[in-house]
């Protein structure tokens, strides 16, 4: 039997989705945010959309910065994700307040997370409103990633990486490196 509802009070029956931390460097400011709600939007250009309410600091400095960088955590990182998803950079600064390491990008001016073991520099493409929250779509113009993070054919080593999984509200859970299969159609 399967319950139905048409009122929801939060929208999060889709998780687990990865998380990761989402920001730039504008003038002197430079912020970041936890977010869950991002996704690849083509190959060729390649463009990255991530899901930003117009209300997080966030959404002010990438705006500003016309650039962002996608930085992905693994399991190790779960506290970060707490901390840059439940304060807000209006309040504090993240950065200073919890220790974040950063790292030059190659080809924008904002910054990476060097906890991260996979990370995206963007330049902002396009912004469309969804609702409460604006899409910003980036070209991905450099990847940074962990040595042995993944493999020849750019799949993630789960024997090396555990990437952080969100449940929604404060909950997270990661993957089971036993689960990993190769299966052919045939
Ligand atoms: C795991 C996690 C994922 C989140 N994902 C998103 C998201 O996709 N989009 C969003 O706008 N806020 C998301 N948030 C909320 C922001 O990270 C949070 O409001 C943050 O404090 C905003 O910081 P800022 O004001 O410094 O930008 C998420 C929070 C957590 C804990």
């Amino acid at each position: 039997m399967k319950s139905v509802k048409t009122q929801f009070k939060r929208f999060q029956y889709f998780y687990p989705y990865t998380v990761a931390l989402v920001g730039a460097r504008a003038g002197k400011r430079v912020n970041f945010m936890s977010c869950a709600w991002h996704t690849a939007l083509s190959f060729e250009p390649p463009l990255f959309g991530i899901l930003v309410a117009r209300k997080r600091l966030t959404h002010e400095v990438i705006s500003e910065a016309r650039e962002f960088t996608v930085n992905f955590l693994s399991f190790d990182r779960i506290k970060l994700s707490a901390q840059m998803g439940r304060k807000s950079g209006h309040e504090v600064d993240k950065v200073k307040e919890f220790g974040v390491k950063l790292r030059p990008a190659r080809v924008i001016k904002s910054p990476l997370i060097e906890e991260a073991y996979v990370a995206f520099e963007c330049r902002l493409a396009e912004v469309r409103p969804f609702g409460d929250h604006d899409l910003f779509v980036g070209e991905v113009l450099a990847v940074h990633e962990d040595a042995h993070a993944f493999n020849s054919d750019d799949i993630l080593n789960p024997m090396k990486v555990r990437p952080l999984l969100y449940l929604g509200s404060d909950f997270y859970i990661t993957i089971d490196p036993d689960t990993f299969k190769h299966v052919l159609p045939d």
